[in-house]
């Protein structure tokens, strides 16, 4: 069965009450999402924040014993912001008796190490799979339903077709929510909670289940079709496409809606996750509304169709489904191992849907992604998965600190204010950079910004392996590009004179947000071509900023025109 309306209206109750009973925190002081200028941001004690995170890996967060080993790495490679797991079996093993210990435990970790929280509830679905639900759910399968794919087999799948299994996860998830109210809206650790992990079905495009099929022949919900009517021209183009198809209509079964076929079925799968998902965040923030997230295992280039990766996931397809079915949910996020970071970033960054990056790498490429996701697409954070492995960043040579990503941390995090401001007034832009894509134009302010990996000046066809950049627009001829193996010229785009040389080039840092000059650049620092008369030729003064492989670094720099 579809969940039911009764959730809401016990939501609505508790929210009232839950806005009434914020002894210590008033509901605005307590994290959010707000607009400030052209970007969501996420707000954290009154004040825009960048969450330099990262996330531990599966079970890392049920044993204190060990997060207490991994806390100081964390902070030695300058996080502010962890992402960690919380099971529904680790707090309620029993049924009816929840056991906080390892909440509070992990919020005393991270108190201790000055480092913000992110909640991963890992409820009815992980990866799919209903492997974090507690034993005495996984072994009444009576009570708690499957999913049945075609062969007529159930698999180890919670159904969202389910009532029950939707109030169990909820109450569970309720609990926890009021737990963190009692215990975090004074210090407010907690800054989002990610709703469930990678939730779909694998190994069929839906659920073929008795609930299932008769959910599939009732109406398409008025709310979808009213969403679908009201946003038409703004739909996903392919989603647009397979409604229009079977002809626009307006009411109709799934089948007479969106037609048959896997693209249907995921749909369909899209719409149930994202109403029960929908519930549940309805559900916890009427006791405590933080934001909440869902994450995405992205379609892989091998998947054949949905149920080769989680079908009903919120994918470039679906995301307006989602939107429609789960309005409480703030930000539909992706999970992104693939190299095409750029590509996958600019499908899931909508002007409904501001970015967030939950998982990714946290390698050199992972630098880059972050400066990516953040400059270009104005990202409230970005967050590499399994960074308390000891198998990667840990083991190798250089310390922590000196590894790429958290050397692209510190930057980030002394650059901060400069961001934020950046994102509000729209002055913000980034390149990512490898051997495939080895140039990129930041249209900015007064002048095009052309970023290129840096050029060996002898032999310019020699170039790096990767490259990025981030740029912040500060003034009509002023420029902070913080970068790593690039070269950033300027081209002006607003009627003068041609050509844009460089007046003055800092590089420096940021103390306590104060811009503190170092060296002041010229010379072979910012020489990239004495063919002048070539240069000349392109509109170009020869000269640019130059970035080494010996950070990121990041200069300012003025500029000045000439013909
Ligand atoms: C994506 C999942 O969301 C994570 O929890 C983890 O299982 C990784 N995949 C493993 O690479």
């Amino acid at each position: 069965m579809n969940p039911k309306p009764r959730i809401c209206l016990a939501a609505i109750g508790m929210l009232a009450l839950a806005v009434g009973r914020a002894e210590t925190s008033p509901v605005s002081t307590l994290p959010h999402l707000a607009k400030r200028g052209q970007a969501v941001q996420l707000i954290v004690d009154g004040q825009p924040y960048l969450a330099l995170a990262g996330e531990t890996s599966n079970t890392a967060s049920s044993s204190l014993e060990y997060m207490d080993t991994v806390w100081p790495k964390l902070v030695e490679m300058n996080l502010n912001t962890v992402l960690v797991a919380v099971a529904w079996d680790w707090v309620e093993p029993v049924e009816g008796k929840y056991d906080f210990t390892l909440v509070d435990g992990l919020l005393a970790g991270a108190r201790k190490h000055n480092l913000r929280l992110i909640f991963l509830w890992f409820g009815s679905w992980k990866n799919g799979i209903s492997s974090f639900v507690p034993g005495w759910v996984k072994a009444d399968q009576q009570r708690f339903p499957r999913t049945l794919i075609k062969s007529g087999k159930s698999v180890e799948i919670l159904s969202t077709f389910s009532d029950v299994n939707l109030q169990t996860d909820t109450r569970a998830y309720v609990a926890f929510m009021r737990h963190i109210r009692e215990v975090d809206s004074a210090q407010r650790t907690v800054l989002m909670i990610q709703m469930q992990n990678e939730v779909g079905l694998l190994g069929d495009s839906r659920d073929r289940s008795a609930a299932a099929e008769a959910a599939l022949a009732r109406p398409v919900p008025p709310e979808l079709v009213a969403y679908l009517q009201k946003n038409q021209e703004t739909l996903w183009p392919d989603l647009r496409k397979l409604w229009e198809a079977a002809g626009a209509k307006t009411a109709g079964t799934w089948p007479e809606v969106f037609g048959t076929g896997t693209a249907a079925d995921e749909i369909f799968m899209a719409w149930n996750y994202a109403r029960y998902l929908g519930h549940m965040t309805e559900a916890g923030k009427a006791e405590y509304p933080i934001p909440v997230f869902t994450n995405t295992w992205i379609v892989q280039p091998e998947d054949k169709g949905p149920g080769d990766y989680p079908t009903g996931c919120a994918q470039a397809l679906t995301i307006d489904i989602w939107k429609a079915g789960a309005p409480a949910i703030d930000l539909n996020c992706p999970d992104i191992y693939l190299p095409n970071f750029n590509e996958w970033v600019a499908l899931f960054h909508r002007p409904n849907n501001p970015l967030f990056v939950p998982e990714s790498r946290e390698d050199a490429g992972g630098a880059a992604n972050a400066f990516f996701a953040i400059g270009q697409h104005s990202g409230i954070g970005y967050s590499p998965f399994g960074i308390d492995n000891p198998s990667r960043m840990m083991a190798l040579p250089g310390g922590l600190s000196g590894q790429p990503l958290p050397r692209a941390y510190a930057l980030l995090a002394q650059m901060t204010p400069a961001i934020l401001e950046g994102q509000a007034k729209g002055m913000i832009g980034a390149a990512w950079l490898n051997t495939k894509l080895q140039k990129q134009d930041i249209p900015l302010g007064n002048y095009v910004v052309n970023v290129d990996l840096r050029r060996n000046r002898r032999n310019p066809a020699e170039v790096p392996a990767l490259g990025y950049a981030l740029v912040i627009c500060t003034g009509p001829n002023e420029y902070l590009v913080a970068g790593y193996d690039v070269q950033v010229t300027f081209t002006p785009s607003t009627p003068g004179p041609e050509i844009a040389g460089l007046a003055r080039v800092e590089a420096g840092q940021f103390v306590h947000g104060v811009w503190t000059p170092g060296r002041i650049l010229s010379g072979d620092d910012i020489l990239l071509d004495y063919d002048l008369a070539g240069a000349a030729s392109r509109n170009q003064s020869g000269s640019g900023l130059r970035f080494r492989n010996d950070g990121p670094t990041v200069q300012r720099v003025k500029l000045y025109r000439y013909r």
